[in-house]
C-alpha cells in the first residue's frame, strides 16, 4: 500500500483511521493546499491560529475535492480554552472548512492544569455530540498528560509534537504510546533547516537517488508516526509526498535513529 492510501488507527478514537501523512498549513497559502490536493495528500492539517481553515477548504475546492473526503485537524487556540471559546471556535472552524464534523480537534497548546481540563471537558462534549470524530492534544509532555488524566478517563487519541531526525522526542513518543496515543510529528523537515543538511541523511538519500527530505519523511512512516510536512513550493509539495519507490533497511533506520542530537531535545 502506498504511503498516501497507509492510515493508522486512533487507539484511543476506536474506529477512526489517521493518514499516516498530511498537509502542514502553518504559513502556507490556499495555492499550496490546492497543489497538495492535487498531488494527493489525504489529510491537512490547520488550526485557528494559522487563519488558514479557509484555505483549507479553498484549496481543495480549486481541486474540485469536497472538504469531507480529506481527513481535516484543527486546534483550539490558548484564548478560546474555555467552555463557551471551545464551543464557538469549533463552530467557527466548521464553518471555515464547510463541513458538519471535524475528523481531529486538539488543544494547541497547554496551559495551566484548570484551563487544559476545561477546554479538554468541552472538546469531550463535541465528541460525544458527533460533532468530531477525535480529540487529542499538541506539544504536551509526559506530566501534562498526567495532569489531564487525573480528571478525565478519556485519553487523548493523538499528541502532535515537533519531531525530526535531530530532535526525536524518544521519551515523549514512548510516554505516548504507553497511553495509546499516536504521535503526530510537526515541522518533520525541521523547517527546512539543518536537517536537510545533516550528511548522515544526506548519504542515505544519495544512496536511494532521492532528498534528505524524502529519506526523513520515509524514516518517519516506517516508524509509523504521522508526519504533515509542509511547502509552498510545488514541486516540494509533490516531492514530499512520493515515498513510495524506496524502502530503509534496519541499518538505515538505525543510523538515523542514532543521528547527533545537534539540536535541544
Ligand atoms: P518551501 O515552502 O520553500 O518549500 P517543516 O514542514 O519541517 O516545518 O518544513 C517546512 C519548510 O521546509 C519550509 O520552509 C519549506 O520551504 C521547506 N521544505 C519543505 N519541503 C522541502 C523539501 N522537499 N526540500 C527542501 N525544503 C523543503
Amino acid at each position: 500500500m502506498s504511503v498516501s492510501e497507509t492510515t493508522l488507527p486512533l487507539k484511543n478514537a476506536p474506529g477512526v483511521d489517521m493518514p499516516a501523512i498530511g498537509f502542514g498549513t502553518w504559513q502556507v497559502t490556499r495555492a499550496a493546499v490546492a497543489a497538495a490536493a492535487a498531488a494527493g495528500y489525504p489529510a491537512f492539517d490547520s488550526a485557528t491560529m494559522y487563519h488558514t481553515e479557509r484555505d483549507v477548504a479553498g484549496g481543495l475546492a480549486d481541486e474540485h475535492i469536497a472538504p469531507t473526503d480529506r481527513f481535516l485537524t484543527t486546534k483550539i487556540w490558548r484564548s478560546d480554552m474555555t467552555d463557551r471559546g471551545v464551543r464557538s471556535a469549533f463552530h467557527a472552524s466548521k464553518k471555515n472548512f464547510g463541513v458538519e464534523t471535524i475528523d481531529l480537534l486538539l488543544i494547541h497548546w497547554p496551559q495551566n492544569a484548570a484551563s487544559n481540563l476545561e477546554t479538554w471537558k468541552a472538546m469531550e462534549e463535541l465528541h460525544d455530540a458527533g460533532l468530531v470524530r477525535a480529540i487529542g492534544v499538541s506539544n504536551f509532555d509526559a506530566s501534562q498528560l498526567d495532569a489531564l488524566a487525573k480528571g478525565s478517563d478519556t485519553v487523548p487519541a493523538v499528541n502532535q509534537i515537533e519531531l525530526h531526525p535531530l530532535r526525536q522526542r524518544k521519551a515523549l513518543v514512548e510516554e505516548n504510546r504507553q497511553r495509546g496515543i499516536s504521535t503526530t510529528a510537526y515541522s518533520p523537515l525541521g523547517q527546512g533547516g539543518p536537517v536537510l543538511r545533516d550528511p548522515g541523511l544526506l548519504q542515505i538519500a544519495q544512496d536511494h537517488d532521492v532528498t534528505s527530505a524524502q529519506v526523513t519523511l520515509r524514516w518517519l512512516f516506517q516508524k509509523q508516526i504521522v508526519a504533515i510536512p509542509r511547502s509552498t513550493n510545488p514541486e516540494r509539495i509533490r516531492q514530499n509526498i512520493d515515498l513510495d519507490g524506496f524502502v530503509l533497511d534496519d541499518d538505515e533506520l538505525a543510523r538515523i535513529d542514532a543521528l547527533p542530537r545537534q539540536l535541544h531535545n
